[in-house]
């Protein structure tokens, strides 16, 4: 199938132009793991539908190898046993963008013989890879999901990969009685890094993992286990924003927002959370459960039913709309007065330490020396 070789060589090449630094040995894995026997079905979205597209003809190849998120499943129906017409709902599985997996792969340092656990297993790709950089008999990975775990094993073991251990678990507890790992990878984001991952990692071992931030400025945490329990590290600057770890038995995210009903003028425009490094700083700021929707002017805290509705008017201030006990856009403007402050910072130029059992702080040394710290 030359055709296919062909789309995967150019993937390959697309992921080494894309990155700044990137193992070589990385874009080997991508060159020589294929990506379509992982995703024989996926979804297309139109508007609120999602259609599930199946092995395929070309316009399909070239889809499965362009450097995009690939949505599998939806409200926990996988594509490949959706009806024809669709399904409606919040996207509870993906492959992800394969230049951030890239990313996260080299972040990953991954040696031959590394003992690798990644949470998230989802169509099973990303093992795939993790298999071709350490050996399959050394990665372990884990899904919530019965459904997702049975194919990825299954597909696991046609690609040649089938001595990798695919493990249904909650990836919270990292793989209860496996372990240790010299590295620890998650597909699925995180609030804090949870105490089981920093216990199963080896010390001097490494933990890639997004930190979740519903505003859109997640971003992927690049962790050293430290001697004394914790660890420590900095973020990658591309945004990553993963769908979360969820608890067994959690619903899908909520989709609808309700109105709000208070309205003022905006300080700031509604547009201002697009800006990847200010909404890194502002999700450190909001409630841990806000969540960013309505094509990104809304906000919602789930937790207490706070609501922010946000609109542009041309030539006239922004306003906003709140609802609920809290105004969590004056959360957003107050952000934006101390980003500005502190010189706009970025998100690779925070660390996170873990202490062990303890708090987890996210940093910033502005240029003055002033230290600023947020506890996630
Ligand atoms: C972005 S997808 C993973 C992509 C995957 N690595 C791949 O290559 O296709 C996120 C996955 O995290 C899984 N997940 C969510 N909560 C989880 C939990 N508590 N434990 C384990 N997996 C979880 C979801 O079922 C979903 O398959």
């Amino acid at each position: 199938m030359s055709t296919e070789l062909d789309a995967r060589i150019r993937l390959a090449r697309d992921i080494e132009r894309g990155a700044s630094v990137l193992s070589s040995r990385v874009v080997e894995a991508f060159l020589n793991v294929p990506r379509h026997p992982f995703v024989p079905a996926f979804y297309r979205s139109e508007g609120t539908v999602h259609r599930p597209w199946r092995n395929g003809g070309e316009g399909w190849l070239r889809a499965v190898y362009a450097d995009e998120v690939l949505v599998t499943e939806v409200d926990g129906v996988h594509a490949e046993d959706a009806p024809g017409t669709g399904v409606g709902g919040v996207a509870t599985s993906s492959s992800t963008a394969p230049g951030l997996m890239a990313e996260m792969l080299d972040a990953l340092d991954v040696r031959p013989g590394d003992r690798v656990l990644e949470v998230g297993t989802g169509s099973g790709y990303n093992a795939a890879l993790l298999c071709r950089l350490a050996g399959a008999a050394n990665v372990t990975t884990v899904d919530r999901t019965g459904r997702l775990a049975h194919a990825a094993r299954e597909r696991l073991g046609a690609a040649g990969f089938g001595a990798a251990a695919v493990v249904r678990a909650d990836g919270a507890l990292g793989c209860p009685g496996g372990g240790p790992f010299d590295r620890i990878i998650a597909t699925c984001s995180v609030r804090r890094v949870p105490p089981a991952w920093l216990d199963q990692c080896v010390t001097g071992g490494l933990i890639v993992a997004p930190i979740g931030n519903a505003l859109g400025g997640g971003a992927v945490a690049c962790l050293t286990k430290l001697p004394d329990g914790g660890a420590a590290g900095r973020f990658l600057h591309r945004p990553a924003a993963f769908m979360p770890l969820r608890a067994d038995g959690s619903p899908a995210p909520a989709h609808d927002v309700p109105a709000g009903g208070r309205r003022r003028t905006s300080v700031v425009g509604a547009r201002v959370l697009d800006d990847h490094g200010f909404s890194f700083w502002a999700g450190l700021r909001l409630p841990p459960a806000t969540v960013r929707a309505g094509g990104g002017s809304t906000l919602h805290d789930p937790s207490d039913g706070s609501t922010a509705h946000v609109q542009d008017h041309p030539g006239r201030p922004s306003t906003v709309a709140t609802g609920g006990p809290r105004d969590l856009w004056q959360l957003v403007e107050t952000a934006y007065t101390s980003w500005r402050r502190h010189h706009r910072p970025r998100r690779e130029w925070f660390t996170l330490t873990a202490a062990p059992g303890g708090p987890q702080l996210v940093t910033y040394t502005a240029p003055d020396g002033e230290a600023v710290s947020c506890v996630l």
